[in-house]
């Protein structure tokens, strides 16, 4: 199909000029999926009332159907509509954090539901965020939708933080790209579960476990995070996920001992990569050096990491070794996505 592509700027939106948002809005309308940028990573949305719409994101992404999406909202008016039973918690966290970085998991509203059940994956709770980008949220009003968007990445492929990763892995296959520039948190939502007494993260990402405990006291992690050998209760983590091409490994230990991991592959004719921060990229000599931010910013780390992933696959090398990071704060959620990518392949030291 043919893939439209609209560059909007941010200040058109202030100025409510914005000829392409209403032609997007319109397609959103006739139930046809759209990508937009966020303030995480970039959305492909669809009408989250119409199961034909909907099932347009799991073909484009050859999503498993058995994963849930979330839904965006950009009026908190829209909530009411889509939960219930919400804990008083939950009022205080949306104060603080929407529109941001975080997905609530609440209770479905059981009498009247207008969602469409392909979005839940015929759960009893349901997934919502409004996002902090002034693109998504014109979008989502001017559709005058609930608007359901997982990011807008092939199934497996790194999340998209540009236009241009959207249009790699989707075009052709979608009615549209909005192009607003990189993504500024870089990793996807925090997903939170509210639905029991603790709040618990199902998913660490751009609103950290210390944010959120400041604002509403103890929040659990779900196990699952943890021990590898717990079933997750988001089902989208049990998936392979962010994945470059080549094997990718963690390695924790010196840039030393990584150097001597490239050079034993490097004599075995093997072209490799390694992913760095600024920091350390002088010290390595291997095919491929790639930085991903300054070890001391970890959200300029957090923001370059799925285009450094992407970057690895247009080298084309054979194995790729990645340092690790600390895991305070967002670097929580930088080493999940990159132990996930690395499917889970560490390397200790000696
Ligand atoms: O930042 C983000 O959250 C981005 C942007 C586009 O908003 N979206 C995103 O969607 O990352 P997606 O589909 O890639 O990830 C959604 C995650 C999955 O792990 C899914 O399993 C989980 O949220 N999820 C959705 N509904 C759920 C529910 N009812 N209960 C538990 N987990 C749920
Ligand atoms: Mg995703």
């Amino acid at each position: 199909m043919e893939t439209k592509l609209w560059a909007v700027d941010n200040l058109a939106v202030y100025k409510q000029s914005y000829p392409q948002l209403i032609e997007a809005a319109k397609l959103l309308r006739e139930n046809e999926v759209v990508a937009f940028p966020t303030e995480t990573v970039y959305g492909l949305g669809a009408n989250a009332t119409s199961d034909s719409a909907v099932n347009k994101i799991f073909e484009a992404k050859g999503r498993p159907s058995d994963n849930p999406l979330i839904v965006h909202i950009a009026d908190k008016k829209q909530l009411n509509e889509i939960a219930e039973d919400i804990p008083n918690v939950v009022d205080k966290l949306i104060e603080h954090f929407w529109p941001g970085p975080l997905t609530l998991v609440l209770n479905q509203k059981s009498v009247g539901q207008t969602l469409s059940k392909k979005v839940t994956a015929e759960l009893s709770t349901v997934a919502v965020r409004m996002p902090d980008h002034p693109i998504a949220l014109a979008l989502i009003k001017e559709s005058g939708l609930p608007i359901a968007a997982p990011s807008a990445n092939t199934s497996g492929k790194p999340s998209p933080t540009m236009a241009k990763h959207v249009q790699n892995d989707l075009y052709g296959k979608i009615a549209g790209i909005i192009d607003g520039g990189p993504t500024g948190v870089g990793l996807e939502s925090t997903v939170l579960d509210c639905t029991g007494e603790i709040p618990v993260i199902l998913r660490p990402g751009g609103v950290t476990k210390e944010q959120l405990e400041q604002v509403c006291g103890k929040v659990e992690i779900d196990q699952a995070l943890v021990k590898q050998d717990e079933a997750p209760k988001s089902p989208g983590m049990k998936y392979t996920h962010y994945a470059p091409n080549a094997p990718l490994y963690i390695v924790k230990g010196t840039a030393e001992y990584i150097q001597k991991l490239v050079f034993s592959k490097q004599q075995e004719g093997l072209t490799v990569g390694v992913l760095t921060t600024v920091e350390n990229e002088s010290y390595f000599s291997a095919d491929v050096v790639y930085t991903c931010g300054s070890i001391h910013d970890l959200q300029s780390v957090a923001n370059q990491l799925y285009e450094t992933l992407r970057k690895f696959d247009e080298a084309g090398v054979d194995l790729i070794y990645s340092e690790s990071f600390p895991e305070d704060g967002i670097g929580q959620a930088i080493m999940n996505r990159l132990l996930k990518a690395a499917g889970h392949q560490v390397i200790y030291e000696e």
